[in-house]
């Protein structure tokens, strides 16, 4: 299939693409690169655009023909949506909603959507099973119920079916490293920590010692950006007119955050130091997937399950001194 890849230059989208290629697929990136790299579209054509510019997303259509789409353009940063909420209901429904519409001109009837495990809020229940009650508690998760939402409502007419994956945290790098993870500024546990490994950074802080954990530290289910793409090409297979499908995506396994610094001084053999530092406004003490409905309706299961691992892809990535340059 062609594929038009919104943010595809970003991120989980070009570790998707990489995915897309490798599975026989045509990946064509559409990315305004705000947050994105040129130099991670390596598997297809590169569209500069932004989603909120519908003349562009029809171009884009109309030019490349793409007989599916796979959403990942939006913004992505908890505390910003909260400063900013105009930005983030903008681009992340607004933007979804002219690319809907240009699915709909030109008669493309699958997509694929990048959803996130925000939009459950706080629960209490762990894990969280895809009928878990969704209560975001920031304008990010807000925004990307709302376009579950309009999924839902747009597959009702049978001219396009959808899959949203609600993912938990994204972490890892691409193992061949030809792609990694390189946000500015950073706001994300792992590379944080390997930055301090790296010397980049003068240390790591622990936002949060006294949560209901049997650390006091908050835990996150870490599922390697690999196996987010591997989901997206089962999804892909999975969307069909008139349907609408969530998935969890996630191992099913919580880490600590001081269970993933001390996994990353053993897999990095560096020392840093670690600061107790104030909880993080809007944190959830613990996010833990139930992931057993995409393993039963969409034969996908993590490659990656040990913490090592993840942390060791993000580290080869992290210390490889020419990124960006041809593999
Ligand atoms: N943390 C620290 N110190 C840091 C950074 C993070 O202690 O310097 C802690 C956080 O408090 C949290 C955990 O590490 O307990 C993970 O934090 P991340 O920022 O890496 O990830 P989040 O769980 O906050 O957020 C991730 C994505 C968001 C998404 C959210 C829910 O980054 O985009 O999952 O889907 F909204």
């Amino acid at each position: 299939m062609r594929v038009l890849v919104t943010g595809g230059a970003g991120y989980i989208g070009s570790h998707a693409c990489k995915a897309l290629a490798a599975a026989g697929h045509e990946p064509i990136v559409f990315d305004n690169l705000s947050t994105g790299h040129d130099w991670a579209v390596k598997w297809g054509p590169l569209i500069r655009g932004d989603v909120n510019d519908a003349d562009a997303l029809n171009a884009a259509m109309a030019g490349h023909a793409p007989d599916a789409v796979m959403h990942f353009a939006a913004l992505s940063v908890v505390g910003d949506s909260v400063d900013q909420p105009d930005l983030y209901y903008r681009t992340n429904v607004s933007g979804t909603l002219n690319l809907i519409d240009a699915m709909l001109t030109h008669e493309v009837t699958r997509i694929v959507f990048s959803s996130t495990c925000a939009t459950y809020g706080e629960p209490e229940e762990m894990p969280l099973t895809e009928e878990t009650p969704q209560h975001p508690v920031n304008p990010y998760g807000q925004s990307k119920m709302m376009v579950e939402q309009m999924l839902k409502d747009f597959s009702v007419s049978g001219r396009i079916g959808a899959v949203a994956l609600r993912y938990f945290n994204a972490a890892g790098a691409d193992p061949e490293t030809q792609i990694g993870e390189e946000h500015d500024p950073e706001t994300h546990l792992i590379p944080i920590i390997l930055q301090a490994a790296a010397g980049k950074r003068a240390s790591i802080s622990i936002f949060g010692q006294d949560y209901d954990t049997p650390d006091g530290t908050c835990i996150r289910d870490y599922i390697h950006v690999m196996d987010l793409a591997a989901a997206h090409i089962a999804a892909l297979d999975h969307t069909a007119p008139g349907t609408f499908t969530a998935f969890n995506l996630g191992t099913g396994k919580g880490n600590t955050v001081r269970e993933v610094i001390d996994t990353a001084k053993r897999v990095t053999g560096r020392e840093f130091d670690v600061v107790d530092a104030p909880r993080r406004p809007g944190d959830a003490p613990v996010l833990i997937a139930d992931a057993t409905k995409a393993q039963a309706e969409l034969g996908w299961t993590p490659y990656y399950t040990s913490l090592d691992d993840i942390v060791g892809t993000a580290w080869e990535w992290m210390v490889r001194d020419d990124k960006g340059a041809a593999v």
